[in-house]
């Protein structure tokens, strides 16, 4: 099997397994469909006088990626200090990055107001933090615009910011990743956004500049973007009456293909169900669309590839035992999620693909000591063996992001293809790498036995 012109097995054997691979041209490409869905957008509607598109960071904040989306212009959504931090260090301008999340600490607000991002507020109580802050604060001076073309224009002397709305809208997905339910922990209530702004309003250190919403993420039907951004804009059009909202924010959530049965919208899609909104609504004054998807940038642009380290027939079933488990990818566990697995060599001939006689079910597991720790259930496969590569398809999104050292396993190498050439962007975590922060107290030194074979490891 070749990905981004390079072959699977060879880089198993080159940089070992498991292994993230990613394909730069894929990542590009994906962007690039956005920026030409919604090239026209605001020639067509006269009340959007711009659209940013922030890549949600949470997805995949690779460096490398970060930077490659960095040079195709992208702006950022982050949710953490360190999700700021790297996407700035990629070179994302301060002025595209939105800074959204709904337990921002102090020291995330103040370098929020340090950086002069824009701020997502998710509650009255954020926003006196905030205040505060401000408050004890020099905010950065307007003299010097970050880049070439500001796209959230600022007046530096206050912190400019949005307010999170919960739209109340459900939509067709997996419900932990349906984030704009009545009962969801994100947002303002649609009914109390009137009043929160009358409260942020007082407050003389923030200006208050627009609203934002996600109401889910790997959505399929994208009428339920049109309802949202029908709700927002109506909510938009009565604060201006009263406030200068001049952008507006409908979060990410396109989702993409994991499964043959899956649908994939595109963003000309989205772009045509928010047109639709906006044909509707009545602004009074043009606003900045801003979206921040994550998952249809990154979501299929990464492979991993994982080794079988043993296979069992049992009477009940059989399994196939890999080397990557929910800690490198647990979106399996955690929302029984559907992700394609293809041995690397099943590509090797056409007639050993066709010998049906020779595939067998199989439920392939990971390492780790859980029975959840599984990746995919009644997959027929051709007869596998130990030492054979599988890869798994879609783990751009969410894969890597959610990782973690569960069972002291280190955290796998990444890799970056393109046009057949390959660079590592993410070394393989090592054995030092998981106790490096870790103290054995002194009073706790007092030799036991002879330690020279236990101590010293750091691979
Ligand atoms: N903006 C905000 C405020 C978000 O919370 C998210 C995702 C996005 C944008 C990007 O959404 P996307 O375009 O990627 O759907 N771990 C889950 C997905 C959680 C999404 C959380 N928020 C999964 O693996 O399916």
């Amino acid at each position: 099997m070749y990905f981004g012109g390079v072959d699977v097995e060879e880089l198993a054997d080159k940089y070992g397994t498991p292994l993230i691979v990613t394909d730069e041209n894929i990542v590009r490409e994906n962007y690039r469909a956005y920026v030409r869905a919604f090239s026209e957008f605001k020639d067509e509607i006269s009340s959007v006088y711009d659209v940013d598109i922030c890549y949600a960071v949470k997805a995949n904040g690779s460096i490398a990626i970060l930077r490659i989306l960095a040079q195709e212009g992208a702006g950022a959504d982050v949710v953490s200090g360190c999700e700021l931090k790297a996407a700035m260090l990629a070179g994302i301008p301060s002025d595209k990055i939105i800074f959204n999340g709904n337990a921002k600490t102090d020291d995330e607000l103040r370098l929020a107001v340090e950086t002069g991002v824009l701020l997502c507020l998710d509650s009255l109580d954020e926003a006196e933090a905030l205040s505060e802050i401000a408050h004890g604060l020099q905010l950065p001076s307007s003299d010097q615009p970050s880049s070439d073309q500001p796209s959230l224009p600022v007046e530096r002397e206050r912190v400019h910011v949005a307010v999170r709305v919960n739209p109340d809208i459900s939509v067709k997905t997996h419900p932990k990743i349906a984030t704009a339910l009545k009962n969801s922990k994100f947002g303002i209530p649609a009914a109390d956004i009137f009043n929160t702004f009358r409260r942020i309003s007082l407050m003389k250190l923030i200006k208050l500049r627009g609203i934002h919403c996600h109401i889910g993420s790997q959505i399929l039907d994208v009428s339920v973007f049109q309802e949202a951004a029908e709700k927002m804009l109506r909510i938009a059009s009565s604060l201006q009456r009263e406030y200068d909202i001049d952008f507006v924010d409908i979060g990410g959530g396109l989702g993409i293909k994991y499964s043959e049965d899956d649908v994939q919208p595109t963003p000309h899609d989205l772009a045509d169900a928010l047109k639709a909104a906006f044909r509707v609504a009545k602004l009074r004054r043009p606003v900045k669309l801003v979206l921040e998807p994550g998952r249809s940038i990154v979501g299929n642009a990464s492979i991993l590839l994982t080794k079988v380290q043993s296979v069992k027939r049992t009477a009940e079933r059989n399994f196939a035992a890999v080397d990557a488990g929910f800690n490198i990818l647990i979106r399996p566990a955690m929302y029984g999620a559907y992700h394609e697995i293809i041995p690397a060599s099943c590509m090797r001939t056409d007639a050993e693909n066709n010998r049906t006689d020779e595939f067998e079910e199989y439920t392939i597991v990971g390492p780790l000591c859980e029975s959840g720790d599984v990746l995919g259930e009644h997959r027929k496969l051709p007869r596998l063996k130990r030492g054979e590569i599988l890869v798994i398809m879609n783990v751009g999104a969410y894969g890597l992001s959610m990782s973690s050292q569960y069972n002291m396993r280190p955290r796998c190498a990444e890799v970056l293809v393109c046009n057949g050439k390959t660079e590592l962007i993410r070394e393989r975590e090592t054995f030092g790498d998981l106790i490096r922060h870790q103290i054995i107290p002194p009073r706790l030194l007092k030799k036991l036995h002879d330690c020279s074979t236990c101590m010293g490891f750091n691979d």
